[in-house]
């Protein structure tokens, strides 16, 4: 008998090139002082030198900027040791920075938006369309009209530019990932069923637990689980525009204002009242869940109860589940979970965005 050894390919021209080879990528972080922002900044500042070692990827901080200053160095700053400008003339000189990006000769830049602002997500066209890359854990684009949804994939394509956003629905769980890899290989998506609010499986994690909604709402709050404003969640808009952004992910052509939804509270003021009588008459082997569904008839966020032994009522605060029937998995669907909400996860997937758009933008070179 013979014995057919199998050695490894050759490196290839790309991959020997790119093993040595180390490529600069400007980074401009928009919000480095929320959340997300200084969680992200930590991050960049232990794994940019591993990366650099790794994979030839040089993740070089050019510029940092809210509402309130600019901190902008052509060597590269740290990460960790930001000096900001606050002259009221910062936004000026960082829209020149900003225009600048992309030309021909500068370095592979992304920008990476931390904020939850419009005016920023308004700019990701441009910026797409001159071939830099945008990471953002924003909603805010995607989940507006689908007609700019679309303007964004088509400026992504032209620009040849790295577009990612997977921490838009999910925080750091790969969702819109394995969705568009159904899709590549024609796989068409039936239904998709979730619990997809890390903020909102908090506070219900904690109402069954028998604290009052006011109590529970304040400690989501200080652990950075609900969006800069609360009523994001407690209405269920934050909720209803991740929907938006999985649905059309996976295929079905949702117009935002199509999403029926149900608040989570009337108001803030009735929420203590409300859940209180909700769950006095709960059976104790009932859960309360916030499901968000859609499917070829449209899509919608409702108040619903499960019983116990179902997965969505096995989650702990914080989680997110999500059931995928798709054509070719319809009995034994996909279910994809994990820790859906809070700064730190959410800067580990952002993170994951960030070198994934670099190692596009290095191979593009
Ligand atoms: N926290 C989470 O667990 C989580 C999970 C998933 C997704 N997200 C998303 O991540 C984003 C950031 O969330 P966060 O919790 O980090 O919010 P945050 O703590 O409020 O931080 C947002 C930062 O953005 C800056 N900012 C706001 N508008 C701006 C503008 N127009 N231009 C420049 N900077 C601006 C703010 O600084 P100034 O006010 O000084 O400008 C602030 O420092 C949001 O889109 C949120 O939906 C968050």
């Amino acid at each position: 008998m013979t014995l057919a050894l199998r050695h490894a390919p050759a490196p290839t021209t790309a991959h020997a090139r790119a093993a040595t080879r180390v490529t600069r990528i400007d980074v401009v972080l928009i919000g480095p002082r929320g959340q997300v922002g200084t969680a992200l900044r930590t991050l960049l500042a232990a794994q940019a030198p591993r990366l650099r070692a790794q994979s030839g990827i040089d993740l070089h901080l050019l510029a940092a900027a809210d509402r309130h200053g600019l901190a902008f160095d052509l060597h590269g700053l740290d990460p960790l040791d930001l000096h900001f400008d606050h002259h009221p003339q910062h936004t000026a000189t960082l829209d020149r920075v900003l225009n600048h990006l992309g030309h021909p000769g500068q370095p592979p830049c992304i920008v990476i938006d931390c904020t939850a602002s419009a005016e920023v997500a308004a700019r990701y066209a441009g910026w797409l369309s001159a071939g830099v890359g945008v990471v953002t854990p924003n909603k805010l684009a995607n989940a507006g009209p689908l007609a700019r949804y679309r303007e964004l994939q088509d400026a992504a394509r032209r620009g040849g530019a790295p577009w990612r956003y997977e921490t838009t629905v999910g925080a750091a769980i790969p969702v819109l990932g394995p969705l568009a890899d159904i899709r590549q290989r024609g796989e068409p998506v039936r239904r998709l069923r979730g619990v997809l609010s890390g903020s909102l499986s908090f506070l219900l994690d904690r109402l069954h637990a028998g604290q009052s909604f006011d109590h529970a709402l304040r400690e989501a709050q200080s652990r950075g689980y609900t969006e800069p404003d609360p009523d994001e969640d407690l209405q269920a808009r934050d909720l209803a525009r991740k929907l938006v952004i999985l649905a059309r992910e996976a295929g079905f052509d949702v117009e935002p204002e199509a999403v029926q939804v149900q608040p989570f509270v009337t108001s803030r003021a009735s929420g203590n009242a409300e859940w209180a009588q909700r769950l006095a008459t709960t059976p104790t082997d009932q859960r309360w869940v916030v499901l968000a569904e859609a499917d070829a008839n449209g899509a919608r966020v409702h108040l619903a109860t499960v019983s116990n032994d179902s997965p969505f009522a096995a989650l702990r605060a914080g989680e997110n589940r999500l059931c995928v029937e798709t054509e070719w998995q319809s009995d034994k669907p996909l279910w994809l979970g994990g820790a859906g909400a809070g700064p730190q996860i959410t800067a580990a997937g952002v993170f994951s965005d960030v070198v994934a758009a670099a190692r596009q933008l290095a191979w593009r070179r």
